[in-house]
């Protein structure tokens, strides 16, 4: 009796697991996030705090890294083939308060997709730690 409920246990555990979709799922996959990648892109350049960062980029590369990047970090099927984040980021100057108005205009353009609280909590979780490299050096 012991050893069903046991098997039954991680039965469920291993179903569970397999079913739970990854926040690459949850954020709607490579549709889901280019249309995240090209909303963010869009308030980027209407955001005169950090806008002037972008003077120089080329824009189309840009958005091809960042989805690709979003992609791998949240579980999707993508390498990301861009520079570290410390050197992408370096001489640029990057404060909290630019890194504060990029958060804040994913935040807006994922609440605009209706993207789940926990997803969008997920994806910022993930970014977070980056602000290290990305920030003023
Ligand atoms: C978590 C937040 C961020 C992520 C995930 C991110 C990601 C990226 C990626 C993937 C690239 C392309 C790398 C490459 O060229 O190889 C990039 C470039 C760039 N990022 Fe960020 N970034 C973030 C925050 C910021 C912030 C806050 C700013 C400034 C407001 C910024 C400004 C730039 C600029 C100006 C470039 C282009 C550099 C160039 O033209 O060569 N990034 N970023």
């Amino acid at each position: 009796m012991k050893w069903i409920l046991i098997t039954t246990l991680l039965f469920l555990s291993a179903c569970s697991q397999h079913t739970r979709p990854s926040l690459y799922q949850q954020l709607g996959g490579d549709a889901g996030i280019s249309l995240i990648t090209d909303a963010l892109l869009n308030e980027i350049a209407n955001d005169e705090r950090i806008v002037h960062h972008f003077a120089d980029t080329d824009i189309e590369r840009f958005r091809r890294l960042l989805a690709e990047q979003l992609c791998q970090l949240t579980g999707g099927p993508c390498i990301y083939s861009g520079g570290t984040m410390q050197d992408s980021h370096k001489g640029f100057n990057i404060t909290l308060a630019n890194y504060d108005a990029l958060v804040e205009n994913l935040i807006k353009v994922m609440q605009r997709q209706n993207i789940s609280i926990s997803a969008q909590n997920q994806l910022l979780a993930l970014l977070a730690p980056m602000y290290k490299d990305i920030s003023y050096r």
